[in-house]
């Protein structure tokens, strides 16, 4: 597979085109920006394991039956996928209270839920990504009601078997973001990533995090807090 053209550069990767009409290549960066862009940084080493450890979910997924972008690993940074049209959703499901939730409703940070839940936010840039619900996505034609169907069940999926699977690993999942895209043939299927950037993950003794929000937060240790996730979770 020949590496093309640059399709699109995004915050934190670059999207490039191959030989192959259906297949692209994603190129993880260490680059790290919050506040919808408005907060830049680097997170040294983030992009090798963002990449290795959204490769490694994706893998379980699939064999768990949800179905994924991922084709194929090509180095540290790189990767392989099918080409899908991104739904404009961001997929958001909660377990434990942190972040916007509770800001939004005021509660305190690490209050359980009493019931996972799922959001979704309108992905637009220029409005700051705003929280929808249902009908506004269906009333806006971002997908079709079968099709926020799939998505929905394949979100709760993610949700049980990611959160029994990092629990063994000693990592609380808090929450979680996904993206969904659709093949040429529509079929829905996971896309994006499964990473610190895009997860909060607790430590289930200490209770600290080993995420993203160190970078967001000004927390400081944000290099070593992915080491370390990557270190329960591929053993290096
Ligand atoms: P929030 O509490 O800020 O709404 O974030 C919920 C989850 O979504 C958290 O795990 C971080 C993730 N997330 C992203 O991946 N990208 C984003 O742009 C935002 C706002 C959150």
């Amino acid at each position: 597979m020949k590496k093309g053209n640059l399709l699109y550069e995004g915050k934190a990767k670059k999207v490039f085109e191959t030989d192959d009409p259906n297949i692209l290549i994603v190129d993880y960066t260490d680059n790290a920006t919050a506040l919808n862009g408005l907060k830049k940084g680097t997170i040294v080493g983030k992009g090798a394991i963002n990449n290795r450890m959204t490769n490694h979910m994706m893998r379980l997924l699939e064999q768990k039956g949800v179905p994924t972008h991922y084709v194929e690993e090509l180095s540290d940074r790189e990767t392989a996928v099918k080409r899908v049209s991104i739904v404009p959703l961001e997929v958001i499901i909660r377990n434990i209270a942190a972040g916007s939730f509770s800001k939004r409703y005021g509660v305190e940070e690490g209050t359980p839920l009493k019931i996972s839940t799922i959001e979704f936010s309108y992905k637009d840039d220029a409005l700051g990504d705003p929280l929808i619900n249902d009908y506004h996505a269906l009333a806006l034609g971002l997908c079709t009601e079968e099709e926020l169907n799939t998505i929905k069940k394949y979100a709760f999926a993610v949700n049980d078997m990611m959160k029994e699977y990092l629990l063994n690993l000693g990592i609380i999942l808090v929450d979680f973001k996904l993206e969904v895209g659709r093949l040429a043939d529509g079929t829905i299927v996971l896309a994006d990533e499964i990473s610190p950037d895009t997860c909060r993950f607790w430590d289930k003794d200490t209770m600290q995090k080993l995420d993203k929000d160190r970078f967001r937060r000004d927390m400081g240790g944000a290099e070593d807090a992915y080491q370390e996730v990557m270190k329960r979770l591929m053993g290096e």
